[in-house]
C-alpha cells in the first residue's frame, strides 16, 4: 500500500528510507543537467501552511513542487481568519472543501500534523512540529552525509547543543540510527535529555565527546523562542563551553570533521563566522539537498501513485517489489 503522508521518521520503513534517498540522488543528478521542471505532479496542488517561520523548509518546498509542476498556494497565515479565532479544523476544513493535494504544515503543536492527516483525503507533509519531529529535515541531513559517506555505517555524528528542544535531533537521530550510523548528544546538562534512547550517548564535557572521536559534529540551533525558563548562565557562555569557537574550528579542521547545522546559524552562539568558510562545513549543501529531497518526497506520496511505482520521471534504481504498510 502506498503512504498518504509524512509525518515522522520512526514509522519509515528501511526499504522506503533507501527509496526516497535514491530518489533525492536521481532528482538532483537531474536538475543540476539544466533540466528546469519535469511534469511529475501536473495538474496537482500544493498548499503551504506554515504556522510558524521558514526560510529552508518553506522555499525549498516551494521549489521543489514547482520544479514537480505542482501548483503552489501560500496560505497567509497572518492574514487568515486565524486570526479572527478560527480554529485549525476549520481551517483545515475549508481546505479539504477546496481539495487541496498536498498539506505541507509546520506549526508550534507537537503532533498536529499527525492529527490533521486523520482528518483530510490530502497528503500531509510534517515540515516540523514543535519539539516533535522534522522528517525531510533528517533525509536531507542523511542525504548530505551519504554523499561524503556513501557506507555511512559506523560513522559518528556528534549532536551539539539544545537536544531537548530539537525536533532535528529527534529526526535525524532516529534516521541516522536506522543507516547504522553511531549518534552521541553533547550539550548543558539542562538540556540534554537523560530519557531517549539508550543506543545515544550522551555527553556534557565538549573533550570528552571529541575524544569519542566523531566524523561530523553537528551544530544545533539554540531555540531561545522554546525555552520559558533559562537553561544556561549567558550566551557567551554557551559559546565559550559548547560552541565552535576560533579555536576548536582549527583542531576540527586538523581532525578532517565535517560541520553541519540545520539553520537558521545564531552567529557566535553555536559558531564563529569562519565556520562558514570552512572547507568542510556542509551546511550550504545541507541546504542544497533540501530541494530534491522535498522533490522525491513529494513526488512518492503522489495521489493515485505506489510505492515502488514503474512511471518515474528519473533513473530508478532497483527497489523491492514488497508491499509496504505505512
Ligand atoms: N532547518 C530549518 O527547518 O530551517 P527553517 O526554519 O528556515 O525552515
Amino acid at each position: 500500500m502506498a503512504r498518504k503522508d509524512l509525518i515522522d521518521i520512526a514509522s519509515l520503513h528501511p526499504e522506503e528510507i533507501e527509496f526516497l534517498l535514491d530518489q533525492s540522488k536521481s532528482f538532483k543528478k537531474l536538475f543540476t543537467h539544466s533540466v528546469k521542471r519535469i511534469p511529475a505532479l501536473e495538474g496537482k496542488s500544493v498548499l503551504m501552511l506554515f504556522y510558524e517561520a521558514s526560510t529552508r523548509t518553506h522555499s525549498s518546498f516551494e521549489v521543489a513542487a514547482k520544479r514537480l509542476s505542482a501548483e503552489v498556494t501560500n496560505f497567509d497565515v497572518a492574514h487568515s481568519s486565524i486570526s479572527k479565532g478560527e480554529s485549525v479544523r476549520e481551517t483545515i476544513e475549508t481546505l479539504q472543501a477546496m481539495r487541496t493535494d498536498y498539506i505541507v504544515i509546520r506549526h508550534s503543536h507537537p503532533g498536529l500534523p499527525g492529527m490533521i492527516a486523520r482528518q483530510t483525503t490530502a497528503s500531509v507533509i510534517n515540515a516540523g512540529d514543535g519539539a516533535h519531529e522534522h522528517p525531510t529535515q533528517a533525509l536531507l541531513d542523511a542525504f548530505t552525509i551519504k554523499e561524503k559517506f556513501p557506507d555511512p555505517r559506523g560513522k559518528k555524528v556528534l549532536i551539539i547543543g539544545d537536544i531537548l528542544h530539537s525536533r532535528v535531533a529527534r529526526s535525524t537521530s532516529t534516521l541516522l540510527q536506522k543507516l547504522g550510523i553511531e549518534v552521541a548528544y553533547l550539550g548543558p546538562g539542562s538540556l540534554v535529555p537523560k530519557y531517549g534512547p539508550a543506543t545515544i550517548r550522551r555527553f556534557t564535557d565538549y573533550e570528552a565527546a571529541m575524544a569519542w572521536a566523531p566524523d561530523v559534529v553537528y551544530l544545533l540551533r539554540v531555540q531561545m523562542e522554546r525555552q520559558d525558563v533559562q537553561f544556561f548562565p549567558s550566551l557567551r557562555e554557551y559559546h565559550r563551553v559548547y560552541g565552535i569557537t576560533t579555536a576548536r574550528l582549527a583542531e576540527i579542521s586538523d581532525l578532517g570533521l565535517y560541520v553541519m547545522h540545520p539553520g537558521p546559524v545564531n552567529r557566535g552562539v553555536e559558531l564563529c563566522d569562519a565556520v562558514m568558510d570552512y572547507e568542510r562545513s556542509l551546511i550550504t549543501n545541507q541546504v542544497e539537498n533540501g530541494i530534491s529531497v522535498r522533490m522525491a518526497v513529494l513526488d512518492w506520496l503522489k495521489p493515485g501513485g505506489d510505492f515502488p511505482r514503474q512511471e518515474s520521471y528519473v533513473a530508478r534504481p532497483k527497489v523491492s517489489s514488497t508491499v509496504l504498510t505505512p
